[in-house]
């Protein structure tokens, strides 16, 4: 019985696939000069038995999503290649790859980097002074650091943690989801699939017993379900799983999470996009900041997270206007890229373009780029061009993002760890440190742009806590925003994508 309110994700690799296949139109004379990537880890184990894993498939579907992006931004034929980007033999400060303490993820970004810079063979050998020739072990293997971020909230058992923003530590967002659980959306459904899940529970019994089969456990429901019909050839009960069945199954899990990750009326349950559209302007600013000739700024950034992050930002980007697909869950190994443009001529380029030469394209691949078919282009904040001006871009991303701690705090409302207010320098409790989460409160920082002399007090120590790489980490660390949460794609299409 799906429901209308189900438009959510469902279709979602078909309509994602079908769309895939237009071929990128890419001016000849434009330039990328760098691009930030947020990546989902690949196929992996069930949530129900701690620890998950990243699996062999999961890692293949990581590679070749690697693979993609070395095809279309590194290799020295490179379709789109990066401007002034090494192709072979990585320089390391042109590549900034993060994920947070989640092995996951981290197995993911290792396979990823794999791949978009693979073995170098002989063209990496060193001569010793005394003349013998090195070569790396592994064929010139190169290793390409993964950063990791460790949440403030340090919930790095992200796996086991059933719940969105768990993981977050942001307590307006904890509150503002847990809203969702007392919305007419999630009780009206709640109701109307109490028969549909009592009629699963001949497939989950061994696993759920009957007091959590209902909608109120919809996303670990078709985590479970899902990862059973791809790794496992005797699911008790499998004539159940009809299509319509999985179909239903996955929506309203996509329905579920949806509600937990965004809500028009209150933007501070979508903290973690908010967090990562910070981090974009972060780190694509200071590619534009760069002269394009430069060979030691970062031009290929990689964050590697969780669906919900996905999810909360396709929210506040406004993407279901482009499409309802973009309220689902997306498949394992998608990725979302901005590529920073120019049709400037750029190839004496020893200066910073001016900002009015910029631009920003927004492209998505649902499931690995490498196996369905590539990344497309889609509009942002509910425009028509998918290529914006810089301004355009950092104005509509500055209405919702979060780049500095004090911003974060007061967002969430919370006023001690990292947010006590002496550690800030914002001395006692600010005003509004007890926000519900308005919409002014996000917005109204978004704005506010660089960093002050308390915070950056504050980013020094936490600098001790991880390895950053600057105050884009320390975002993310601050905002603990990798929700933890793996999760789940796109049911029976998944597993066709990745098969
Ligand atoms: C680029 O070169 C590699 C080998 O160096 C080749 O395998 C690949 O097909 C080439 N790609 C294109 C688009 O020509
Ligand atoms: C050259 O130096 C390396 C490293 O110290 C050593 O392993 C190797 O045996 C030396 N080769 C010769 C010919 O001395
Ligand atoms: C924010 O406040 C909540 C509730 O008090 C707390 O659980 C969470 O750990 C805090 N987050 C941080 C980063 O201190
Ligand atoms: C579910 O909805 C039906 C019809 O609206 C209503 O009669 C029933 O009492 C509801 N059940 C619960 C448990 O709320
Ligand atoms: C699960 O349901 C099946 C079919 O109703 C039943 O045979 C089985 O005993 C149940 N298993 C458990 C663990 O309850
Ligand atoms: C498949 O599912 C059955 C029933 O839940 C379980 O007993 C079995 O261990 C599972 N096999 C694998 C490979 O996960
Ligand atoms: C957003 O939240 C408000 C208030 O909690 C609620 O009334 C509304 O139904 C929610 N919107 C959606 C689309 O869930
Ligand atoms: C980058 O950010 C700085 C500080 O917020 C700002 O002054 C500068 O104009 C930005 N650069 C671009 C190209 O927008
Ligand atoms: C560059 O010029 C081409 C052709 O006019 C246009 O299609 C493309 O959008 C331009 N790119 C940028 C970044 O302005
Ligand atoms: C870049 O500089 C070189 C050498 O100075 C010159 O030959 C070439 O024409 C210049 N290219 C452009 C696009 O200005
Ligand atoms: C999203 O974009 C559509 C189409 O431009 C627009 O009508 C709608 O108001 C936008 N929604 C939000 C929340 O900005
Ligand atoms: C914040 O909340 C606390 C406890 O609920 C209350 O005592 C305090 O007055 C509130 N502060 C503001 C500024 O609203």
């Amino acid at each position: 019985m799906p429901s209308t309110s189900l438009r959510a994700g469902l279709a979602t690799s078909t309509l994602l696939l079908a769309l895939a296949a237009a071929p990128p139109a890419v001016a000849a004379e434009e330039s990328i000069l760098g691009i930030y990537v947020f990546h989902r880890h690949g196929d992996r184990t069930s949530k129900s038995f701690p620890p998950t894993l990243l699996t062999a498939l999961g890692a293949e579907q990581a590679y070749a999503s690697g693979e993609y992006f070395r095809q279309r931004y590194v290799a020295a034929n490179a379709s789109s290649r990066v401007f002034n980007v090494a192709s072979d033999i990585a320089v390391l400060p042109q590549v900034a790859v993060t994920t947070p303490v989640d092995n996951v993820l981290q197995g993911t970004a290792n396979f990823f980097t794999q791949s978009l810079y693979p073995p170098a063979g002989a063209a990496a050998k060193q001569t010793l002074a005394n003349g013998t020739v090195m070569e790396a072990p592994f064929d010139g293997y190169q290793y390409i650091p993964v950063n990791v971020v460790s949440t403030a909230a340090s919930s790095s058992g992200s796996e086991n943690n059933g719940w969105l923003q768990g993981g977050s530590g942001c307590n307006n967002a904890i509150i503002s989801s847990n809203n969702y659980f007392s919305s007419s959306d999630y009780l009206e459904t709640l109701n109307s699939t109490g028969a549909f899940y009592k009629s699963l529970l001949p497939v989950i019994n061994s696993t759920f017993p009957t007091a959590k089969d209902s909608y109120k456990n919809a996303y670990t429901i078709f985590d479970y379900i899902h990862v059973s019909q791809i790794h496992n050839a005797s699911i008790p009960n499998a004539d159940l799983l009809t299509k319509e069945t999985l179909f239903q199954v996955q929506t309203r899990a996509d329905q579920h999470e949806y509600g937990l990750a965004y809500n028009v009326s209150e933007p501070v349950r979508a903290i973690a996009g908010s967090v990562l559209a910070g981090q974009i302007l972060q780190s694509l600013n200071t590619t534009a900041r760069a002269a394009p000739l430069s060979k030691s700024t970062a031009r290929l950034s990689l964050q590697f997270g969780a669906y919900g992050t996905f999810m909360s930002f396709f929210g506040l980007a406004n993407m279901t206007a482009v499409s309802p697909d973009f309220a689902g869950i997306v498949d394992y190994a998608s990725s979302m890229v901005f590529e920073l443009v120019t049709n400037s001529s750029i190839a004496n380029a020893t200066e910073a373009l001016d900002p009015s030469e910029l631009s920003v394209r927004f492209l998505f691949a649902n499931g690995s780029a490498g196996l369905v078919g590539g990344l497309t282009e889609y509009p942002l904040f509910g425009q028509s061009e998918t290529v914006l001006p810089w301004t355009t871009f950092t104005d509509e991303m500055n209405k919702f993002s979060i780049r500095n701690t004090v911003s974060w705090c007061n967002a969430c409302g919370n006023n001690t760890g990292v947010c006590d207010p002496e550690l800030l320098g914002t001395g006692p409790s600010t005003s509004n440190s007890n926000a519900t989460g308005s919409s002014s409160s996000s917005s109204g920082n978004g704005s506010s742009g660089g960093v002050s002399r308390p915070v950056a007090g504050v980013i020094g120590a936490l600098v001790t806590l991880a390895v950053l790489l600057g105050l884009e980490a320390l975002v993310m660390l601050i905002g603990g925003l990798r929700v933890v949460k793996k999760n789940v794609a796109v049911a029976g299409k998944a597993a066709s994508n990745s098969a």
